[in-house]
């Protein structure tokens, strides 16, 4: 693992204190060509939902968090506006917010409007985006300190650790019901490198998606205006684009529906003839309506989620929802774990 310190601003002559700096830490992972050919050669294929999000990808996934449909993005911010000082009063003051993934920095912002945060460590895979948004949140908050990490945090967090201060709980904040992405065993095996992270008296923030009518599940993923079409299909533009492979998008259709046994919305991408494609130097059949997962997203009802989150070593402090019950943010604390 080697870690590249990018870039270290120090604001000094524009705020009363030095409070941003950038670093990317690169971590070992399997390339996208080596993953994206051995998720194709399973049965089913597979396509991990990671590779969703390059610059097309994040453009079309902020448009389908405008769409009418889409409420859990509008939902969560709902329900952090509301009650983030609720939230936060049961931990105190001088908090050291984590957010992972944390992008364009929106609900971050929504913490540190509560004064209660001093240091502030958003985490994201794209460092580029991280750095602009970070760096105006530094600008907006100039007594918080910034320090904006760009690394794959599935991977591993222990890096983080030189980011954190010494004093001040700790509190990971994981929102936009992403952990919905993970099959539940996986779920649990990330809180718990999350738990590894805290320490005694630190907490989780986690916004998840409840489980909820299967029709307004199936229209937030099957939108009118076939945005979410389009963000599912830009997968394969995108290998087009980096992978030397020669999909022919319009021979793929975007199928998204709600399995209600297993509580998950899983998409897929449907071929619509025989055909083979090609793929760096493979080549890959697909049988007519044979159909590639590229997502599933978790639906769980509070006591569901709080069973994942005990099973990693948390306690459940709090649950906040919205009046329709669509979406939740939870607070945990870390229990030690006990022989
Ligand atoms: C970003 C993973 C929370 O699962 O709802 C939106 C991604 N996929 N529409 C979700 C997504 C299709 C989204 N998450």
């Amino acid at each position: 693992m080697e870690a590249i310190q990018l870039q270290t601003t120090q604001w000094a002559g524009l705020h009363s204190r030095a409070n941003f700096t950038l670093t990317q830490i690169d971590v070992d992972s399997r390339s996208m060509e080596e993953d994206v050919i051995a998720g194709l050669k399973t049965i089913p294929k597979t396509i991990s939902p990671k590779y969703f999000y390059d610059e097309e990808g994040s453009r079309l996934f902020d448009q389908i968090c405008e769409l009418p449909e889409y409420y859990p993005t509008r939902t969560e911010t709902s329900i952090l506006e509301r009650h983030a000082h609720a939230i936060l009063d049961r931990l105190g003051r001088d908090l050291c917010v984590i957010e992972l993934g944390a992008g364009a920095c929106h609900k971050g912002r929504l913490l540190l409007e509560t004064g209660k945060v001093s240091s502030f460590i958003p985490v994201d895979i794209s460092t580029e985006y991280l750095r602009s948004q970070a760096l105006r949140v530094a600008r907006g908050f100039p007594d918080v300190s910034v320090h904006a990490v760009g690394m794959d945090f599935v991977v591993s967090l222990d890096s983080l650790e030189s980011f954190l201060p010494e004093v001040g709980r700790r509190v990971i904040f994981y929102a936009g019901s992403s952990i919905g992405n993970f099959d539940p065993p996986d779920a649990c095996r990330l809180l718990r490198q999350f738990h590894e992270l805290l320490r005694k008296d630190d907490a989780l923030l986690i916004g998840y998606d409840l489980k909820k009518d299967p029709n307004l599940l199936h229209q937030a993923y099957n939108d009118s205006e076939g945005v979410t079409a389009a963000f599912n299909l830009n997968l394969l533009a995108r290998f087009n684009r980096e992978l030397k492979a020669d999909f022919d998008v319009k021979a793929f259709r975007h199928v998204a529906r709600y399995d209600e046994a297993r509580g998950r919305v899983e998409m897929h991408l449907e071929s619509l003839s025989a055909q083979e494609v090609r793929i760096a130097n493979e080549r890959v059949r697909f049988d007519k309506f044979e159909r590639t997962h590229t997502e599933s997203s978790y639906k769980y009802s509070v006591d569901e989620f709080d069973g994942v989150a005990a099973g990693a070593g948390f306690d459940s402090v709090g649950v906040w929802t919205d009046p329709a019950a669509y979406f939740a943010v939870a607070l945990y604390a870390r229990r030690e774990f006990r022989q």
